[in-house]
Formats: C-alpha cells, structure tokens, sequence
C-alpha cells in the first residue's frame, strides 16, 4: 500500500464573486500606490505596498470572500481543537514590465496567500521550490532530467500560472519566487499571511 510520507499542499482557484468588485480592487490598490512609497522586501523594482488596514470596508469584503476556502485549507491539517484563522499580515504588490519578486519564505507565519487581482498568463509566474532539499543528492533525478515525467515525487519546483482572480495557498515556510513580468500591462496581487488562532489562545489573549 502507498502513502505519502511528507506532502507540501497548494491550493488553488479562480474565485469569481470577487469579480464584482475586481475593479474597486484594482482602484484600490493604486490609490494605496499613490499615497505612499513602496517597501523593499521581496520584490525588486516592483512596489509593495506596506500593511493594508484589514477593516478598510474593501479589504474586508475581500477577506470575507476568501475565508471560508482558508478554513477548508486548514482544515486538512486536521486540527484538534476547535480554530480559527486570522489574517495577519496584507500588502498589495504592483509589477510593472520585466519587475520580479526574488525568492523569500514567510517566517513565523502558518499559512500563504496570493490573490492575482490583475494578471494574465506572462506577467509572472509564482514557483514554489520543494522543502526537501535531499532532491540533490539522488542521482538518476538529478542527472536525467528529460527522462521521467515531473510529479509531486520527483518535482524541484512547482509552477502557478497567474490568471486573473486566482487565489493560491500554501505553507508560509515554503520558499518562493515571481518571475518576470514579461507583459506591457501592470500585474496586481494581494499577498496575505494567515495564522491559526485556537479557541484556547483566543482565551487567554482576553487576559491581562
Ligand atoms: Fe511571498
């Protein structure tokens, strides 16, 4: 009988409620783009922005929107006792041509996010890199690599094609990066931390 020893679980998918309200999004983020400078974390020519305000009626409509599917993703986890998700950090990143995001983990965070607000097919590619680093010690994986088909067992690296309204999510500890903007057109996404706040911590924050 097979089993999965280790998996690393990226979930993915085009949510189209956020459409209605796409534009205002949009609208959004280049407002936050024009009234203030750009950080320099991950990204290189790129702006991102710093800490949207998680009550602006906007970003919570949004996070409305997503959270449910961010339960379900945890939810594989299979958490014992009862949680929550609180998002904890969200900065908006707007890449124009030829911009990219270097590579960068989410340090003390539990899980990723990604949502493409603006994207399309060549403006930027998001890889994950494998977390089991052992991979460069095999020798026929590393020596053949026209010679098998790439799945979850075999793989370097895994490959989210950004498409328009696409929200992707992963382990924060998983090391990534965004390709080049190859386009003409700006690429827009919202990134956003999330953490898994049990009942028993809710508790005890009340405290003082
Ligand atoms: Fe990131």
């Amino acid at each position: 009988m097979f089993k999965n020893a280790f998996a690393t679980l990226v979930w993915n998918k085009q949510i189209e409620q956020i459409k209605n309200y796409q534009k205002d999004l949009i609208d959004y983020c280049y407002k936050i783009k024009n009234d203030s400078s750009s950080e320099y974390n991950s990204n290189t020519d790129g702006y991102q922005s710093k800490l949207l305000k998680l009550d602006q009626p906007l970003i919570s409509k949004f996070i409305n929107d997503i959270k449910d599917y961010i339960v379900n993703y945890a939810n594989v986890y299979e958490i014992v006792s009862l949680f929550e998700i609180e998002i904890d950090d969200m900065w908006i990143n707007i890449n124009q041509k030829n911009d990219y995001l270097l590579p960068h983990i989410h340090s003390q965070k539990d899980f990723s996010g990604v949502f493409f607000l603006k994207a399309s097919k060549n403006s930027g590619t998001l890889i994950l890199e494998n977390p089991d680093v052992g991979y460069q010690y095999q020798k026929f994986f590393t020596k053949n690599k026209n010679n098998f088909i790439y799945n979850c067992y075999n793989c370097q690296q895994f490959f989210v094609e950004p498409l328009d309204l696409k929200l992707v999510l992963f382990p924060a500890h998983i090391k990534h990066f965004v390709t080049k903007n190859l386009t003409n057109d700006d690429r827009i996404s919202i990134a956003f931390d999330v953490n898994i706040i049990t009942k028993n911590e809710n508790w005890k924050k009340q405290y003082v």
